[in-house]
């Protein structure tokens, strides 16, 4: 019943993730039994195969933090300059809390007027020149304000001028430790090069994180601190670009490009693979076997595999080039397979379902933007509209973020004309990765055990072998798959 992977892929069809469906196979173990472990690139392992992608309104430090914390990865953006993009990765690194405070700063002759100026912070931390630009001074909190009659006074009147702080360095359990044995509200976590506040942890916040599914381990390098990955683009003017990303002590690096079958990125995997040889380097985007060929050929490490297919994507519009995700996956990592290149199946994941399929049709890893854009760790503030909280969530590739230098992974190097090739949107308020992203492993695994895959590489197994069977879905057969027939309802998944 059914068809092989290999013979369904080859006959001519671009296949996206809806279209296909899999038989399901035999269940021998519990879902528990089921192992997510995989590998972002060659020398890479994660515990859960979910990786933020280099966007803008996705991936900076909370992001790249959270991702870690979870076992999977963020791959911070580069639409900024080089010591924004320095920084970011600066302060992933030296977190050891799976979430970011937002911070609020004042100088000690201000004034606050009143509580709203707390916004949702314990407290506001006190500088010399009221920016996150140097050592704290001190900080004031709620109760502070309140207490204090006077409301026309200077922060210095009534600061507290002898914060307790840790190093940011310190652990979960140190700080929990720390915040139980003191019985404090809050705590400043401070880098410890210049004593500059990188993140507050209150005691709420302990009780939250305890309170959330564990997953596998977080994902940590040889030093100990989070792995984070960054993108960077092909121009001369990146080398230098890398090289204060290395100095920062990224682990990953991804050569960012829409077609990444090029002159330009062969070069560069050539400069990154000879200067950094120790650094995995991860090319694409490829959706062709002769295409990723290329590029392994080069010595890549990992291969990032999609064109077209991400939610805010126009590429396939725009320039009638591109494939169906389902049949990228399954063809590209036909061949990385044989050259034990892990694939990461980037776009038009938007649920759990859509990441069993692309693990199941030969990826390592899912690459999410519009998954996990929304959420309290992606750049940017929540706005109302129409009574709903949402954030921005924008292309790469549209003009909005083209403005602001992301031109070269869709124009190259010289073109002067820009043509959008993505959308800017807004999504819905989804609440934090670390409350999600465990449930939608779960929900992956559910999926796994249904096909009788009980790891990646068993999954792998299957699609190789024969075993696993998959069929083409008709659109009515996509209706049937979804709800139909109800006429108001609200998907609730946990
Ligand atoms: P999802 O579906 O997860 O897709 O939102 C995220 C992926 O889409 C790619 N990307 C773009 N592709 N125009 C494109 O054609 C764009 O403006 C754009 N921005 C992002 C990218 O691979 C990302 O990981």
């Amino acid at each position: 019943e059914g068809f092989p992977g290999e013979r369904l892929f080859n006959q001519g069809y671009s296949y996206t993730y809806d279209d296909v469906i899999f038989h399901p196979g035999y269940i021998d173990f519990p879902t528990d039994g089921i192992n997510l472990c995989t590998k972002l690139s060659r020398n890479i392992p994660l515990s859960i195969p979910c990786v933020a992608s280099p966007m803008d309104t996705v991936t900076e430090t909370s992001m790249a933090v959270g991702m870690a914390a979870l076992g999977g990865i963020g791959i911070v953006h580069y639409n900024n300059t080089v010591s924004q993009q320095a920084s970011i990765i600066h302060n992933a690194k030296s977190h050891r809390i799976p979430f970011n405070a937002d911070l609020l700063f004042a100088s000690s002759n201000d004034t606050i007027h009143s509580i709203d100026e707390f916004a949702n912070s314990p407290c506001i931390f006190v500088t010399e020149s009221g920016n996150n630009d140097s050592k704290i001074l001190g900080f004031v909190t709620k109760s502070n304000w309140e207490k204090w009659s006077n409301k026309e006074a200077r922060i210095s009147d009534y600061m507290n001028n002898c914060p307790i702080t840790l190093p940011s360095s310190d652990n979960f359990e140190d700080v929990a430790g720390f915040i139980a044995s003191k019985n404090l509200d809050f705590v400043p976590l401070v880098n410890e090069k210049d004593g500059q506040v990188v993140n507050l942890v209150t005691a709420a916040d302990l009780e939250r994180i305890k309170s959330l599914p564990k997953l596998g381990l977080p994902s940590l390098g040889k030093d100990g601190k989070f792995l984070v990955g960054a993108a960077v683009g092909t121009r001369e003017s990146d080398k230098e670009r890398w090289e204060h990303l290395v100095k920062e002590g990224i682990n990953a690096l991804v050569i960012d490009s829409s077609q990444g079958n090029s002159l330009y990125q062969i070069d560069m995997i050539k400069y990154v693979k000879n200067t950094y040889p120790h650094l995995d380097v991860i090319g694409g985007n490829v959706v062709t076997m002769y295409q990723a060929e290329n590029l392994i050929k080069q010595g890549v490490d990992g291969l990032r595999v999609g064109m077209g297919s991400g939610s805010i994507c126009t590429t396939q519009e725009v320039c009638a080039v591109g494939r169906g995700q389902a049949t990228a996956v399954y063809k590209v990592s036909s061949i990385a397979e044989q050259h034990g290149v892990p694939v990461i199946a980037d776009g038009g994941i938007s649920n759990s379902g859509h990441i069993v399929k692309a693990l199941s049709l030969g990826a390592s890893t899912v690459m999410m933007g519009s998954f996990l854009a929304g959420s309290n760790e992606t750049p940017g503030t929540y706005v109302y509209q129409n009574g709903l909280r949402m954030k921005k969530y924008r292309g790469m590739g549209s003009l909005e973020a083209m403005t602001k230098g992301s031109d070269a992974r869709y124009l190259g190097d010289t073109a002067k004309l820009k043509i959008a090739q993505g959308v800017v949107g807004s999504v819905a308020d989804k609440g934090s990765v670390l409350k999600f992203v465990p449930y939608t492993m779960q929900a992956v695994k559910q999926g796994f055990q249904d096909l009788g895959a009980s790891s990646v590489q068993s999954a792998h197994h299957l699609l190789r072998s024969g075993e696993l069977r998959l069929e083409v879905r008709t659109g009515a057969a996509q209706v049937e798959g979804g709800v139909h027939g109800l006429v108001g309802y609200e998907k609730k998944y946990f």
